[in-house]
């Protein structure tokens, strides 16, 4: 890793860093696990739940598209499986999601978006958390109707870089098609169809509806109305993990 000479590094940053730390050092760990269907809000609402923890967020989705968009042999195995709105293999994403959450960044702990989706994926999960002497703390449950999903989908734009997201209708960008903050175009993603979304419902329904059952027999599971406004999800992510 490359040097930085502190000097260098602007007065506003440092201290805007220095008071992160300072916020951070008070926070508890969390382990955090987000389920829910495509569109139910896990990308919306993780941004804001890892500010406010420090936590990692860990999309295995995010990391499998940027694997394809770089045409690694890891993006090569996911991309058809992906166009098609089916899962990829448990051992690749197995194997992202152990390697990324020995990031320095993971230390308070992690937010898994997208991860586990199968019970194969969870029970691999825990056999690596046993390893650390580590568990998950929470379930978060983004509980909603299909029928509301194909608006929140087909009007999805994403800037690619930051992840940040934003909807024609629920939550516009200023000038459309680009990203408030840097200016740069947003991308709609290639599984964003009404068509290919019935296929992402069907695996969610048939491979990832039993991991909610996996985690509900440990006692770990909150379930959030996921169809109600962005701002009041968030208030009942709040709610949960202050318990
Ligand atoms: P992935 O990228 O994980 O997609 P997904 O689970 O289908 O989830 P989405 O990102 O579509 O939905 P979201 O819940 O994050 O919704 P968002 O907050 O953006 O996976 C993609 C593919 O990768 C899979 O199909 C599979 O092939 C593969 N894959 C990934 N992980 C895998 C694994 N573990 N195993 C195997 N394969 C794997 O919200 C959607 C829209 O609605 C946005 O525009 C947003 O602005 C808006 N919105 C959000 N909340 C609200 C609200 N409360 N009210 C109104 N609008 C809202």
């Amino acid at each position: 890793m490359a040097n930085t000479n502190l000097e260098d590094v602007p007065s506003e940053n440092l201290m805007t860093e220095l008071l992160r730390r300072f916020k951070c050092s008070s926070k508890p760990d969390k382990r955090l696990i987000l389920v829910g269907p495509p569109g139910s809000g896990k990308g919306t609402q993780s941004p804001i739940i890892k500010d406010e923890y420090c936590l990692c967020h860990l999309a295995t989705g995010d990391m499998l598209r940027a694997a394809v968009a770089a045409k690694t042999p890891l993006g090569t195995k996911a991309k058809e499986a992906m166009d098609k709105g089916e899962l990829v293999s448990d051992d690749l994403v197995v194997g992202i999601i152990d390697e990324a959450m020995k990031k320095p960044s993971c230390q308070k702990g992690f937010i898994l978006d997208g991860f586990p989706r199968t019970v194969v994926q969870a029970q691999k999960l825990d056999e690596m958390l046993e390893k650390q002497g580590a568990k998950i703390d929470k379930v978060l449950n983004f509980a909603i109707d299909d029928a509301i999903l194909e608006e929140r989908i087909t009007g999805r734009w994403i800037h690619p870089s930051s992840g940040r997201t934003y909807h024609t209708k629920f939550a516009p960008s200023k000038v459309p098609g680009v990203d408030d903050v840097t200016g740069e175009p947003l991308i709609q993603r290639k599984d964003d169809t009404a068509a290919v979304l019935k296929s992402r419902l069907d695996a969610f329904h048939r491979q990832t509806e039993p991991v909610i059952d996996y985690y509900s027999k440990k006692g770990i599971v909150a379930n959030l109305h996921a169809e109600k406004p962005p701002k009041e999800v968030t208030s009942q992510v709040e709610k949960v993990l202050s318990q």
